[in-house]
């Protein structure tokens, strides 16, 4: 999704908002714009492809050295990848000019009625279109002619406003996509997320829907697009956030998938007591109650967060024997979907800033239902708006594929499904077990992650081949599904997940000579029904790579390449079994010559619907 920056204090806005936006690049990366309020008047300059383009235009260009501005990176909703369409935008006469993260859904009958007032239309954005009505309803105050705006308009923003009358103003406002404001003394950071705020000050807050922000370089006023005054809650940013730095490896998901291990510490530490058997969440003790005695849990999320949510069924009803269903957000939040009385809703998210995950969460509190958020920034819009929940601890993530925050949610999630077993019917010493189990999850995937060359060398045999397929059973078919995912969001390679036995209800038409075709076969329930779908595999002409447990001789006769991982509790499997898939799916990558981090249509956070 887009990013922005505002800046209003004391220094060049220009550097400031820049760094800002390489900071955001990874939200949204078609094109990039910023714009600057100084004594000379509006600066804007915009360019097309990655911020680096635009700082190198700037570098010719003169001006730019106003203390106000505002920035922004597009991953484009309306409209082509151009540089008229990229934002900054601004209305006729150029004395509004904003920003906007989501999508103006009546931007179209809006356009048609500015039109008619005489407004002319140079880009095919919706944005243009706000900047317009703003214009259209100014009349000496920037603020109310804002508020005016966004009273006439349906769909989502985030937007930072200036206006060449008002020099000393900047205006912010959100409804359903992420804006924080940074406080600084005698100057404010305003930004889709707080990487970009944290390297200025630690002190912020998030905007809540319909909240508006003025900003002078000494006073802020926070009210709503009603003109109801807003206090806001202040956050004490991870100063971390502003750290990430890519160290020795080569791209932010490589790094992401080989500090697991680290991570996953953090994520446990404090959390789990082996020599008492019991599991320690802060976030769910206000609720316990409800939640031991929930009826039925709705995991709930989409891509790799929906792939963790659907590990969590397995695990909520295997390990708490609570019934539990996973939807996806996007489906849940329009189906009018039945919420019985002591239904739980859990909404995982990386980001917690996913728009239908975060409208999914609000149709089931609607619907009475306990919020929980399995997330992993804190203060995001999801976390802030759950009855509890328990954050992942991965640290930022910053590749677009998702790794480390996967095995987070899975991991988070198997701490609950013990939490809540241990207060129903799972007994002392199978809980003292599982424990032990996950605590040893972090030393064996340091032995997974030791065999990355030889995983590369086996991505190498098939990289060229366009199509793959992933099939696991129980607790590894989700796995499948997002082994799946990894390759094709960063390979473009087509791949498809699958449970193992569905691939002979159709899919199996498609296996032709040296297919790959990747198990996940551990020593598991249903090990044998995995290897009699691998021959069914191989009899047909499919290359068989397996993910298969360290020792076993009976993969080997049957698989062409077989990826190790160490014996494991199979409850836990998947956060073994994924580790290869993740590597795969790097390794295709940079063979084929991707940006790993920056795959091409993606955004880090899907923000709009
Ligand atoms: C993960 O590799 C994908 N980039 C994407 O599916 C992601 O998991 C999904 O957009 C959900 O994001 P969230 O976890 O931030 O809500």
């Amino acid at each position: 999704m887009c990013g922005i920056v505002g800046y209003i204090g004391n220094i060049p806005a220009k550097g400031l908002l820049i760094e800002g936006l390489k900071r955001l690049e990874y939200r949204g990366y078609d094109s990039a714009g910023i714009a600057v309020l100084g004594d000379q008047g509006l600066d804007v300059e915009r360019a097309v492809g990655r911020v680096a383009n635009l700082e190198a235009k700037l570098e010719s260009r003169t001006g730019f050295d106003g203390t106000l501005g505002i920035a922004h990176t597009r991953w484009a909703t309306h409209g082509a990848v151009t540089e008229t369409n990229c934002h900054p935008h601004t209305d006729n006469a150029g004395n509004i000019c904003l920003v906007h993260n989501g999508i103006i859904e009546n931007y179209a009958a809006l356009r048609t009625v500015l039109g008619e007032r005489g407004h002319e239309f140079r880009t095919e954005t919706d944005t243009e279109v706000l900047a317009c009505l703003i214009a259209e309803l100014y009349e000496g105050d920037l603020e109310s002619a804002v508020k005016a705006a966004l009273k006439e308009v349906t769909g989502a923003y985030a937007i930072a406003v200036l206006c060449t009358q008002e020099p000393d103003v900047l205006v912010c406002a959100r409804k359903g996509g992420p804006l924080m404001v940074g406080v600084g003394s005698g100057e404010y950071v305003v930004a889709s997320d707080p990487s970009a705020i944290v390297a200025h000050t630690n002190r912020a807050f998030a905007l809540d829907d319909y909240n508006v922000v003025r900003l002078t370089r000494d006073s802020i006023r926070t009210s709503t697009i009603h003109n109801k005054a807003v206090t806001p809650q202040m956050l004490q940013l991870n100063s971390e956030l502003g750290q990430v730095e890519l160290g020795s490896f080569d791209h932010y998901m490589q790094k992401e998938i080989f500090e697991q291990p680290r991570a996953l510490r953090t994520t446990l530490r404090g959390r789990v007591d082996r020599d008492e058997g019991r599991i320690v969440l802060g976030g769910l003790l206000s609720h316990a109650k409800e939640l031991v005695r929930a009826r039925k849990f709705i995991m709930t999320g989409q891509g790799t967060a929906l792939h963790a949510g659907m590990i969590g069924e397995y695990l909520f009803e295997d390990l708490a024997k609570i019934p539990t269903e996973v939807e996806y957000a996007s489906e849940f939040r329009y189906r009018n979907p039945i919420v019985e009385e002591g239904t739980v809703v859990c909404a995982i998210s990386q980001s917690g800033e996913t728009a239908d995950t975060l409208a999914a969460l609000e149709e089931a509190k609607d619907k009475g239902a306990l919020a929980l958020g399995v997330v992993n920034s804190v203060g995001s819009s999801i976390s802030r708006n759950t009855d509890a929940g328990v954050y992942l601890r991965v640290g930022p993530e910053i590749g677009v594929a998702s790794t480390k925050a996967f095995t987070g949610q899975v991991a988070v999630l198997t701490m609950m499904a013990l939490f809540l077993g241990r207060r129903r019917l799972t007994s002392v010493e199978k809980t003292k077990h599982m424990i032990a189990e996950l605590e040893s999850v972090p030393d064996k995937i340091e032995i997974v992650l030791e065999q990355a060359d030889r995983i590369k060398a086996v991505t190498e045999k098939y990289v060229q081949r366009e199509n793959w397929l992933f099939m696991g059973r129980g607790y590894n078919y989700p796995t499948a599904l997002e082994g799946a995912l990894k390759l094709k969001e960063i390979s473009y390679i087509h791949a498809e997940g699958m449970p193992a036995a569905e691939m002979k209800h159709g899919p199996i038409a498609l296996i032709n000579d040296g297919m790959p075709a990747v198990f996940i076969a551990n020593r598991g329930a249903q090990y044998t029904k995995v290897l009699a779908n691998i021959e069914e595999v191989r009899a047909r002409g499919g290359h068989i790579i397996a993910v298969a447990t360290e020792g076993d001789k009976e993969i080997e006769q049957v698989a062409h390449d077989v990826l190790w991982v160490p014996e494991v509790a199979e409850p836990l499997s998947p956060l073994l079994t994924v580790v290869p898939l993740q590597l795969m799916a790097y390794y295709a990558a940079v063979l084929r010559g991707h940006d790993v981090d920056k795959p091409r249509n993606l955004a880090k956070s899907v923000t709009v619907e």
